[in-house]
């Protein structure tokens, strides 16, 4: 059992002074018997000179010997009392001294605790100033951590290593003098540890006779424990006691100091842990870059060496391991499907508490035998839950079993996942999203190509019979003007299937790169159709969601093929005007124009201006047409940015 005070098996007295003062520090003759000897002593040698006188000077005091023995009385009496003067005055002096020792390290201490200096560093220093000052043979000094009931030492001098290490984070209810300094914020004193047949073992072992643990008090609670021990019984004075006092004071205000830049320090590193993962998941919707980047991140900013996420799968019955990032992944991959229930992620999908063990290898329920072989101590895994569902747990492991100890690591874990569950649901739900996407893409392909082509390509079957007809009767000039007409036909239609094709392969479009895909169409666009176009704007665009992106690009496309189509353009202006709230995009040709009063209302084949309008509608924005005979066209579509859709 661990103990800073080397407690007695037995209930311990608390405080075995006697309340006299013994300056010396050793066992004799106190202050206050030699100052009532002083008193005393000349009375009583007075009364026995008087006694003397009387009853035997008074016949022989005209005697030699009498008057001989009266003087060696009177002598023996007056430097007897000139010892005991000379011994107070030594004391006193003695104490004055000690006294101002004191006085000048709690001052030197004063300075220390009051500096920027490493907490331990200052507790070192105010050691050693506080060794010589107490007359003691060691010293430790211990901080207390109240959230987990331990304490450890900071430093110490004169104490074996071992039994530093036998009270290292040591439960303070495990150690009976630290939790009675710690319960009651005072001092508990043992002045003769060896008279005391109950004292614990480890106080014989180190040789120590006698010892304080005083307590280092801020505000009125306890943060640490100083223990001084001798290897010589002794007592404590008044003066001690008040010097620990002072000193505790002094100690326990820097401790505090230290935690609460600590704390403060914590919190700092847990907000820009927090804020560099949600930066990370909330930059991409791809479900392996966002956890890869969230979990390296992870191990950035805590003291864990590996981190893996496991998601539910199969009907919410087992749990898939989706990625393991850190040392040793191949052991974490031993085993990437667990029923829910299974092994540690899965105990923890079935019960919804984290778990966090120091001790992984005697948890038999940690099923993969590679990663306890690889020495990983520390495990920890919680659920992953968006709105009261679980989507996942995370887990970490560390090869240490000090990682994770820190509330503040726990903290940042716990709000990691809260990030992530909504990450893995977003991705989910993204994925849907565009799924949905590539089914309305290709239903929309599908009635262009039974609209527009198979409608052209059943007229050129059906005038290919007539043009045979016409051969037959030979009717050769009806036949040749049919056959411009199909030429007609067929060189718009092939027009139409190289745009399409342009068309598809610009519809795989990475999010972000709209412009790039704007120019590089715009290029083939030129090559094709000879229409110049020229884009206007300050070059830059601003964020965009990815449909709005897929849908700019189609309107864009259907815009130009119109123009290509209809106008007779030669020239073509595409500009794009951006603010915080919105872009607008204009496709200006400078054709012929069209009426719009005079278009039929809906239906074949003339689908293309009703779809750019439903495709710019359909991620909040505005589609609006210009256009004046003989002066051309303007096509201007207007869609909020990313963040700014309600
Ligand atoms: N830039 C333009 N210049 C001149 N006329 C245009 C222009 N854009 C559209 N039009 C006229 O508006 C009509 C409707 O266009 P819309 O895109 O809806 O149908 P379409 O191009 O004829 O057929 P689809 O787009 O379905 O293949 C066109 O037929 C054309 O007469
Ligand atoms: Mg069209």
């Amino acid at each position: 059992m661990s103990q800073i005070g080397w407690p007695p098996r037995r209930p311990f007295p608390q405080d075995m002074t006697t309340g006299e003062e013994h300056p010396l520090g050793t066992w004799g003759p106190s202050l206050k018997c030699l100052r009532w000897a002083s008193i005393v002593l000349p009375i009583a040698f007075l009364v026995l000179l008087d006694i003397l006188r009387r009853s035997f000077f008074e016949r022989h005091v005209g005697t030699l010997p009498g008057l001989l023995v009266f003087y060696v009385v009177v002598i023996v009496g007056v430097v007897l009392f000139a010892l005991t003067i000379f011994r107070i005055v030594e004391i006193l002096q003695r104490r004055i001294v000690d006294q101002n020792r004191q006085l000048a390290a709690l001052n030197d201490i004063a300075s220390v605790a009051a500096s920027s200096a490493p907490l331990t560093d200052i507790l070192n220093a105010s050691l050693h100033q506080i060794l010589p000052s107490m007359k003691a043979d060691a010293g430790l000094v211990c901080i207390i951590d109240a959230e987990q009931e331990e304490h450890s030492v900071a430093c110490y001098t004169g104490f074996s290593r071992d039994m530093v290490k036998g009270i290292q984070r040591a439960k303070l209810k495990d150690d009976h003098v630290a939790y009675e300094v710690y319960r009651t914020g005072r001092p508990v004193l043992n002045e003769d540890v060896f008279a005391d047949p109950g004292v614990h073992d480890r106080a014989r072992q180190e040789g120590i006779a006698a010892f304080v643990s005083a307590p280092l008090k801020s505000e009125g609670e306890v943060h640490g424990i100083l223990a001084l021990g001798n290897h010589k019984k002794r007592r404590y004075s008044d003066d001690d006691r008040k010097f620990l006092e002072g000193i505790g004071g002094q100690l326990g205000t820097a401790i505090r100091k230290a935690m609460l830049y600590e704390q403060a320090q914590s919190q700092n590193r847990e907000m820009s842990a927090l804020l560099a993962v949600g930066r990370v998941v909330t930059s991409s919707f791809d479900m392996d870059e966002l956890l890869n980047a969230s979990l390296d991140t992870l191990l950035q900013v805590t003291s864990a060496n590996t981190a893996e996420v496991w998601l539910l799968v199969d009907g919410e019955e087992s749990l898939t391991q989706r990625c393991v990032r850190g040392l040793h992944k191949e052991a974490f991959m031993e085993q990437t499907s667990l029923g829910v229930g299974a092994g540690l992620p899965g105990r923890v999908a079935q019960s919804g508490s984290i778990v966090l063990y120091h001790d992984l290898p005697s948890h038999p329920e940690f099923l993969r035998k590679q990663v306890l072989q690889a020495g990983f101590q520390t495990y920890s895994a919680l659920p992953l839950n968006y709105r009261g569902k679980l989507v996942g747990v995370l887990a970490v492991a560390a090869l240490s079993p000090d990682a994770l100890r820190n509330q503040g690591e726990v903290r940042i874990l716990e709000g990691v996942g809260e990030w992530l569950a909504v990450a893995i649901e977003n991705s989910r739900l993204y994925q849907q999203v565009q799924d949905a996407a590539v089914i309305q893409e290709r239903e929309r392909l599908a009635r262009e190509m039974h609209d527009g082509m198979a409608q052209l390509l059943g007229y050129v079957n059906t005038q290919t019979i007539a043009v045979k007809k016409l051969l037959s009767d030979e009717r050769l000039t009806d036949a040749l003007d049919e056959l411009r007409r199909m030429e007609d036909v067929v060189r718009d239609l092939y027009a139409d299937v190289r745009e399409g094709i342009l068309g598809l392969r610009t519809a795989a479009l990475k999010h972000g790169s709209l412009l790039a895909a704007l120019e590089e169409y715009s290029q083939r666009y030129m090559d094709l159709s000879g229409i110049t176009v020229a884009l206007a704007g300050d070059g830059r665009l601003p964020a965009l969601s990815p449909s709005t992106e897929v849908q700019l690009m189609r309107i864009l496309q259907e815009a130009l093929t119109n123009v290509r189509k209809h106008s007779r353009a030669t020239h073509v202006t595409v500009g794009i005007h951006g603010t915080d709230a919105s872009l607008g995009i204009t496709i200006t040709d400078n054709g012929a124009g069209f009426d719009m009063a005079r278009l039929p209302a809906r239906g074949w084949p003339r689908f293309g201006l009703q779809t750019m309008r439903e495709r710019a509608e359909a991620v909040g924005g505005t589609l609006a047409i210009e256009s004046t005979l003989g002066r051309g066209t303007t096509v201007l579509v207007s869609v909020p940015v990313a963040g700014q859709r309600a």
